[in-house]
């Protein structure tokens, strides 16, 4: 069942959202050629709990890390490690804040110094999927609406989107019913309403979508071993326009 959320649980999430935002706004500025995930883990988890939150990802299902830190071809659930980052990466950092038992959860891919044209196209068309898929989140619309919005433009850049990984309700449980493909086709699946909070958080890949997943049972990355970029905010549906709970201007 879809968890409808009010406006004063909204504000709570926002609240998380906004100790989540000023994390990646402090990696954005830390993040160099030479500085290692697992550095970017430990800083992330100390500022979280420094703002009396708790990084929610650290435990979930065994996860042992604060942070999810996805480099080039790893789509998504990569494990920090002290491999240092190296000009022209592409680095994902996805994290969950926990504030009072409400949730926030963003993810963002950073450039490491100068990174190559192509790379920096996926970044850009990513994002644009990400936001083309906030819009079309409104009354009235279904969740296919998002879904199509993001595959259209994603392929019309000749990207693929990743399917094995989705959007999610996401309240007082990092997942929630409710799933957000980022792809699929318009005006099918559940209609959106007031006060539906979730997360669209896009995995676009360069080459072809398909994955495999890494011993460590955790970490998805291409199968052809191009690069996949991902952005992800955690957003509310309201009477007005899609509330951005987790925005880093
Ligand atoms: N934050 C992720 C999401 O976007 C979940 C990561 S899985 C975890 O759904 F185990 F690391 F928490
Ligand atoms: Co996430």
């Amino acid at each position: 069942m879809v968890i409808i959320k009010t406006e004063k649980e909204i504000g709570y999430m926002a609240e998380a959202g906004k100790i989540l935002t000023a994390c990646h706004r402090e990696i954005r500025s830390i993040i160099r050629p030479g500085i290692t995930t697992l550095e970017i883990d430990e800083f992330a988890e100390n500022f979280i709990r420094s703002h009396s939150a708790t990084p929610e990802q650290k435990g979930y299902k065994g996860y042992p890390y604060a942070t999810c830190a996805s480099v080039n071809d790893e789509i998504c659930h990569g494990f920090p490690t002290k491999k240092p980052l190296k000009d022209g990466d592409i680095v994902k950092i996805d994290m969950v804040v926990n504030l009072k038992g409400w949730l926030a959860d963003s993810a963002w891919t950073y450039s490491v110094g100068q990174i190559s044209q192509e790379a920096e196209r996926l970044l850009k068309v990513t994002k644009e999927c990400l936001y083309l898929g906030i819009e079309a989140s409104i009354i009235g619309n279904r969740i296919g609406d998002i879904s199509h919005s993001i595959q259209t433009h994603a392929e019309s850049e000749g990207f693929s989107v990743v399917r094995d990984f989705m959007g999610h309700g996401i309240g007082q449980i990092m997942h929630e019913d409710l799933q957000v493909p980022h792809y699929g086709r318009p005006h099918r699946g559940e209609r959106l309403r007031e006060g539906m909070v979730f997360t669209i958080e896009p995995m676009i890949n360069i080459g072809r979508f398909h994955l495999k997943i890494d011993s460590n049972r955790w970490t998805a990355r291409t199968i052809d071993g191009r690069l996949s970029a991902q952005y992800e905010h955690t957003i509310a549906v309201t009477k007005d326009k899609p509330l951005i709970l987790t925005e880093q201007d």
